[in-house]
């Protein structure tokens, strides 16, 4: 009687962890990971030396720029969500529901995720776009040089603090545009929608030290040093 009620139990217990195995083998990843998944415990690492970007982006704006502001942005987020009922959600997931947030979620939110999206887009160069990306580029914008004029009048032209963006939309497409303060594309105030492939911060705090008040300057210095390997992956994950 025992030996039976052992084997019915050994045989209950594959059942079940076949039924588990299969179902967890069939899951869909659901959840993203990166900057877009659940807020990491410690704050992100630079993915490079503060002189990295020199000439272009001077070590020292790197170093207030990424431990200064960039840090403040994680931990005021942080706090900000601490003890709520998004504090276990993803950063998409928060920002879809944005305008229910309060002001501190939305701005530090924004602050955290955006840099995050701008030191993993820099950091290469000589690199140059997938064959993919460059192909929606030309059939987006008619040429590379002509992307590259609309997406920096982006960032030239965004008045005051923001950002400009390269991002698919939800058809699939290539835009360009750009949004206020530390707004982003997967904001649901924002005007232009979509997943961010391509960041660029014109904060004066992120070239003052070295361009002072000449913005188109960095702008143009920027495209030095953009990492396209990484933004054609990005293009990549965005249009699948
Ligand atoms: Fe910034």
């Amino acid at each position: 009687m025992k030996q039976k009620s052992i084997l019915k139990s050994i045989f209950l217990v594959s059942i079940a962890f076949t039924t588990f195995a299969v179902a967890f083998a069939s899951e869909p990843q659901k959840s993203p990971t990166g900057p877009e998944g659940i807020v990491p415990a410690e704050f992100p690492a630079l993915p490079y030396g503060y002189d990295a970007l020199e000439p272009y982006i001077d070590a020292r704006t790197m170093e207030i720029h990424y431990d200064k502001h960039h840090r403040a942005y994680y931990t005021n987020f942080v706090n900000a969500i601490k003890g709520t009922a998004i504090e276990k959600s993803t950063v998409s997931d928060i920002f879809s529901g944005i305008s229910k947030q309060s002001d501190a979620v939305r701005n530090n939110g924004g602050g955290y995720y955006n840099h995050l999206i701008f030191w993993q887009n820099l950091g290469k160069p000589g690199t140059s776009p997938s064959k993919e990306l460059s192909d929606a580029i030309n059939s987006t914008f008619g040429s590379f040089e002509k992307f590259r004029e609309t997406f920096s009048n982006a960032a030239k032209t965004r008045f005051g603090s923001g950002w400009a963006w390269l991002y698919v939309t939800s058809e699939k497409k290539l835009a360009v545009g750009s949004t206020p303060n530390q707004d982003n594309p997967l904001m649901d105030i924002s005007p232009v929608k979509g997943t961010p492939v391509l960041a660029l911060d014109v904060w004066e705090h992120a070239y003052y030290l070295k361009y002072q008040n000449k913005r188109a300057d960095y702008v143009e210095a920027f495209w030095n040093v953009v990492n396209w390997d990484e933004v054609s992956r990005r293009y990549k994950e965005a249009v699948k």
